[in-house]
Formats: structure tokens, sequence, C-alpha cells
């Protein structure tokens, strides 16, 4: 199996969670460790992981590993919505052209990829309407990295009805949970409180995410890449919807600190209301459930991981933070 992206977040806990619960794959893992990889997140499989220190934009090295694999599984991403109305150009490059890329290696090699996406390419939803996304949305991406997702989840689409590509793409909520770099809500609040300043709620915290634990998506990768239909698109999330004034609120009540001990900081250009998704598909065809049903207790476990593994996150804290505040946030 070559994994795109291992070194991030959800990449890393993919490959420990495979090689847990599904030990006889060989993982080669293809990462370009920007900013946001970190290669010690795959510290307690190293030596049972190939890692290969490179980019998916790279042709020649794309299509070598690809041959060697019998599946991909691509997560390899510009993630972060602040950093991409900053500076969208690496995200047309990596999401698009790294897509395009290794589409076209397994169009060559005639090989199985499950492509990684997210609930935020089809926009957004109003925050009182019952409505959730399904798989047949109409993508209408707000910000460009939920636009250079959608690209790469459209040329997926192509690739399987053109050329008979063996893919399946699923497109999962927001995640949270152990190794989530600190610039993403979470985890950027929780240490906060552990390095004493005070977390950072962007405008009034009413927009509303659906939190799913990693664990939990990964698991469904794992559904869809034993069980999905090929050409097929999943939708993942828990179910949980929450405000990010009450996610806050919990991760201060859990934390030991005042519900109130925040700050509200200017709200981000463009900010999506609310994502929720419909994931009856992944459900009923697939038998996928979350295991992970109680956010609090979810929340509790990431918050001691984050306590007990200052080593992996310290080193990207401050300069994190010296980005967020030339950004005023
Ligand atoms: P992340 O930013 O934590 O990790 C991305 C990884 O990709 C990093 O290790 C980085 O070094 C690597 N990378 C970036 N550019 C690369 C390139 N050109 N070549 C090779 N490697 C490169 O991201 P994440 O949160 O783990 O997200 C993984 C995937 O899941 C993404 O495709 C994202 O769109 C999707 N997703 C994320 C969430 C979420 O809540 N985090 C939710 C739904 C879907
Ligand atoms: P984020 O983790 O960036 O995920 P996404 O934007 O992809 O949903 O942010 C989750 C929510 O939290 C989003 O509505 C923006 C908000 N947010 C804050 O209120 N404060 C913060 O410091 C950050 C990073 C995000």
């Amino acid at each position: 199996m070559l994994v795109t992206g291992g070194a991030g977040f959800i990449g890393a806990n993919f490959v420990q969670h495979t090689l847990r619960n599904h030990p006889t794959y060989d993982i080669t893992v293809l990462d370009a460790l920007t900013y946001a990889g970190d290669r010690r997140a795959l510290e307690p499989v190293a030596d049972r992981v190939r890692f290969v220190h490179g980019d998916i934009c790279d042709t020649d090295l794309v299509d070598r590993l690809v041959a060697e694999c019998d599946v991909v599984v691509h997560f390899a991403a510009e993630s972060h919505v602040d950093n991409s109305l900053h500076d969208p150009a690496p995200f047309v490059r990596t999401n698009v052209t790294g897509t395009f890329t290794l589409l076209e290696a397994v169009r060559r090699h005639d090989r199985r990829y499950h492509h990684v996406s997210t609930d935020e390419v089809f926009g957004d939803l109003a925050l009182d309407a019952e409505q959730k996304f399904t798989e047949e949305t109409r993508y209408d991406p707000s910000s460009p990295y939920s636009a250079t997702k959608a690209a790469s989840d459209m040329l997926v689409r192509a690739w399987v009805r053109s050329y008979g590509v063996r893919a399946t793409l699923s497109n999962c909520a927001n995640n949270y949970g152990p190794y989530q770099h600190v610039e993403k809500f979470i985890p950027r609040q929780v240490t906060n409180l552990l390095v004493g300043a005070r977390p950072k709620l962007y405008g009034a915290g009413l927009n509303v995410r659906e939190w799913t634990h990693v664990e939990d998506h990964n698991d469904a990768v794992h559904a869809i890449l034993e069980r999905g239909r090929i050409g097929e698109t999943y939708l993942i999330g828990s179910g949980d919807e929450r405000s990010n004034r009450e996610i806050l609120e919990l991760v201060l009540e859990v934390m030991g600190q005042p519900r109130d001990a925040y700050e509200h900081v200017s709200d981000r250009p463009g900010h999506d209301l609310r994502y929720a998704n419909d994931s009856t598909k992944l459900r009923t065809e697939l038998g996928w459930r979350p295991s992970y049903v109680e956010l609090r207790a979810g929340l509790a476990d990431t918050v001691d991981w984050y306590r007990a593994n200052e080593w992996w996150w310290k080193p990207h804290k401050e300069r994190t933070e010296a980005r967020y505040r030339s950004l005023g946030r």
C-alpha cells in the first residue's frame, strides 16, 4: 500500500491504524515533509514502514512508487483554510497537480486508488436548517482550500469514467485526535491552555462543524477499500454537530478552566457557517459505525494525548502562533 501524506495528521494515524488492525499490508509512505508533515508521528511504527521523502508532483518518483504497490491511499494535501486564504498557490499545486500526477500513474499501472477528501467541497449549510450534505449535493466550495479539493475530486471522477480507473472517494467531516497540527482549531486551543495562553475563537463562534474522531475516519477508509463500490463516493461523519463555542467550552471544562477563559478574535473571511454529513450510505451499504460516540470522552483523550506529548507539538507551536499574530488572529 502506498500512503501519500503519511507524515500528516490523518495519514500518520491511518498508517498506525492499518498496521494495528490490518497487519498484512506492507506500507510505503510518500510525504514531502512540508511544515505540516512530521516524521516523528510515525516513530511508533518506524521499523515497519518504508518512508520516502518526496513530492506527489514528482512524476518519475510517483510512477515508480505506484508501479511497486497494489493500492494507493491519497491523503497528501495542503489542508488549512486560513493558509489557503493567505497564499493559495501551494494548494493548487499539491491538491490539483499532485492528484493529477497520482491519477496518471494509477491509470498507467491499473492500481486501486482511494481518494481522501472533505465535506468542505459542498460549501456550507444554513445554521438553522435540518438539511445535511449527501453524496448528491452539488459542489459549491468557498475557500481556495475547498476549491482545490473539489477540483481534485472532479479529476478522480473523470478518471473513473473516462479511463476506467478503479477509484473510490470519501468526503469526511472535521477530524480530531492525536498528531493534529497545532494550527487547527482543537489542538490550537488545547496547546494554548497548556502554554498558558488564552484560546482564540473566530467571530462569535456560532459556526458549526461535525466532529469525527480520526480513528473512525480511518476505519471508514478501510471499509471503503474492502467493500466500497468502484467509482462511488461515501460521506463520513459522526453525526455530532457542535458550534465552535460549544467545543471551546468543552475543552475548557475538560481542562479545568472557567468556561469563559478565552478571547474573540477577528473572523475568517468567507467563513463557512455549517458542515454536516448524511453518512447513511456508508452506514447501510458498508456497515460502518463510529466508535467514538461520546465527544466529551474523545476530547478528554485528545487533551490527555497533547498533555503527554509536548515533545511532538511544542516545536510547531511558536511558529504557528507567530503566523496567526501576523494574520491578526
Ligand atoms: P495535514 O496537513 O496534517 O497533512 C498533510 C500531509 O501531506 C503532510 O504530512 C504534508 O507534509 C504532506 N504533503 C503536503 N504537500 C505534499 C506534497 N506536495 N507531496 C507529498 N506530501 C505532501 O492534513 P490532514 O489533516 O492529515 O488531512 C489529510 C487529508 O484528509 C487531506 O486530503 C484533507 O483534505 C483530508 N481531510 C482532512 C480533514 C481534517 O479535519 N483534518 C477532514 C476531511 C478530510
Ligand atoms: P479548522 O480546524 O481550521 O477547520 P475548518 O476550517 O476546515 O473547519 O477550524 C474549525 C472551526 O474553528 C472553523 O469554524 C474556524 C474555527 N477556528 C476558531 O474559532 N479559532 C481558531 O483558532 C481556529 C484555528 C479555528
